[in-house]
C-alpha cells in the first residue's frame, strides 16, 4: 500500500469544480489540465479518508447503477467499492444477459430506467460512441466505463494520478505506451491526456498491424507533443519514465491469425528491464496474460497493483464532483 504523503495538490475546494455537478463524463477531451489537477486534489484526500477511516458518509443517500455489457473486474469492482466508501449503495447489473437487456430492451430505453432508481450511471458497452447515446437519453449523469475501441475515460485520469503518486510530475517525461495500440482504449485516453502536459515526449511500441491510430496520432500531434512509433523496445527502453504495457486483445480481432501472430510479440521482464531507470514506472491497466512476466512484480518499479489502488481514490473524486458533494 503506497504510504501517505502531504497533499502535493489544491486543497479539496479550493476551484472552479462545482462546474462537474450533473456532468457526464463521456471522453478524456472533457478534461483540461485544471480539471485533472482539481481531480487529483480530491482522489489525493480520498486516499487520506480511507486510510483514516475507511468509509464516510459524503455520499449518503445516493445510488449508482453500474452497468456493465462487458466483463470486467477492476472497473466494476473499483466504482462498486467508491460509492460505498462514500456511504452510498449500488444497483449492480454485471450481467446484462439477467436483465431486460435480453428481451432486447434498448440501451436508451435501460438507461431511461435505471435514472428512476439511481443518481448516477456507470456504463460499459462492446460499441463506440454508445456512452454518447445513453447520456443523451438519461437526464441523471452518465460515466463511461469503455465503449468498445473507444475511450475509457475514467481510466487515463487514474493512470496519470498514478504517475504524480509515483514520480512526482506529468510535466517533463517521456512516455513510452506498448502493446496493442489499435484496439486498447486506454492508450487512446492516455495519449489525449498527456498531450495536455509540458515537456512531454510519447513513443509509441507495436506490431504493424496494431500501431496507434492516426486520429488519436493527428490531435496529439495539434499541441505540438513530440510522438515517435517503433516496432522494437530497445532503443526507447533506457530513456522511458512511464513504461504503459498493454495486453494484445484476443477478443478485438476480428481474424484469430492476426492474434495468433503478434501475441507474444513483447514481455518485460527483470532482464529486459536492465535496460530501464532506475526511477522510473511501469503501468498496466491489467488484466495482463503474459506481456508482464511475474518475475518482474517485486520490483519497485511495478506500480501496477498500486496503480489499482489509485483508481479507487480517482472514481472516488469522480463520483463526488458529478453528484454535486466535491
Ligand atoms: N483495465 C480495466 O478497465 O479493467 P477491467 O476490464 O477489469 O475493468
Amino acid at each position: 500500500m503506497p504510504t501517505q504523503s502531504s497533499s502535493p495538490y489544491l486543497p479539496f475546494g479550493e476551484n472552479k469544480h462545482a462546474a462537474w455537478y450533473g456532468k457526464d463524463i463521456i471522453s478524456v477531451k472533457q478534461f483540461e489540465r485544471a480539471d485533472l489537477e482539481y481531480i487529483f486534489g480530491v482522489a489525493h484526500e480520498m486516499r487520506g479518508m480511507v486510510e483514516r477511516v475507511g468509509t464516510f458518509d459524503l455520499l449518503k443517500g445516493k445510488i449508482l447503477a453500474n452497468l456493465f455489457y462487458e466483463p470486467s473486474t477492476r472497473t466494476s469492482s473499483s466504482f462498486t467499492a467508491a460509492m460505498e466508501r462514500l456511504g452510498g449503495s449500488v444497483i449492480p447489473i454485471n450481467e446484462v444477459k439477467y436483465s431486460s437487456v435480453s428481451k432486447g430492451e434498448s440501451l436508451p430505453d435501460t438507461v431511461r430506467t435505471l435514472e428512476c432508481y439511481a443518481d448516477v450511471i456507470v456504463l460499459r458497452h462492446p460499441e463506440t460512441g454508445s456512452a454518447a447515446i445513453a447520456a443523451k437519453a438519461a437526464r441523471k449523469p452518465v460515466i463511461n466505463a469503455g465503449d468498445g475501441v473507444g475511450e475509457h475515460p475514467t481510466r487515463a485520469p487514474l493512470d496519470t494520478f498514478t504517475v504524480m503518486e509515483e514520480l512526482g510530475r506529468l510535466d517533463n517525461l517521456t512516455v513510452t505506451m506498448l502493446g496493442d495500440l489499435k484496439y486498447g482504449r486506454t492508450v487512446h485516453s492516455l495519449a489525449r491526456l498527456l498531450s495536455k502536459f509540458s515537456n512531454v515526449k510519447l513513443n509509441y511500441v507495436s506490431p504493424d498491424i496494431l500501431r496507434m491510430p492516426k486520429e488519436v496520432m493527428a490531435e496529439v500531434a495539434e499541441r505540438n507533443i513530440p510522438q515517435a512509433e517503433y516496432t522494437s523496445l530497445e532503443k526507447v527502453l533506457p530513456e522511458t519514465d512511464v513504461l504503459y504495457v498493454t495486453r494484445v486483445q484476443k477478443e478485438r480481432f476480428e481474424d484469430p491469425a492476426d492474434y495468433e501472430k503478434v501475441k507474444g510479440a513483447y514481455v518485460i521482464d527483470p532482464d529486459v528491464m536492465k535496460a530501464a531507470k532506475k526511477e522510473m514506472a511501469v503501468l498496466h491497466p491489467l488484466p495482463r496474460v503474459t506481456e508482464i512476466s511475474v518475475d518482474f512484480d517485486d520490483d519497485p518499479r511495478a506500480a501496477y497493483f498500486r496503480q489499482m489502488e489509485y483508481g479507487l481514490y480517482v472514481r472516488m473524486a469522480l463520483l463526488a464532483m458529478v453528484l454535486g458533494k466535491a
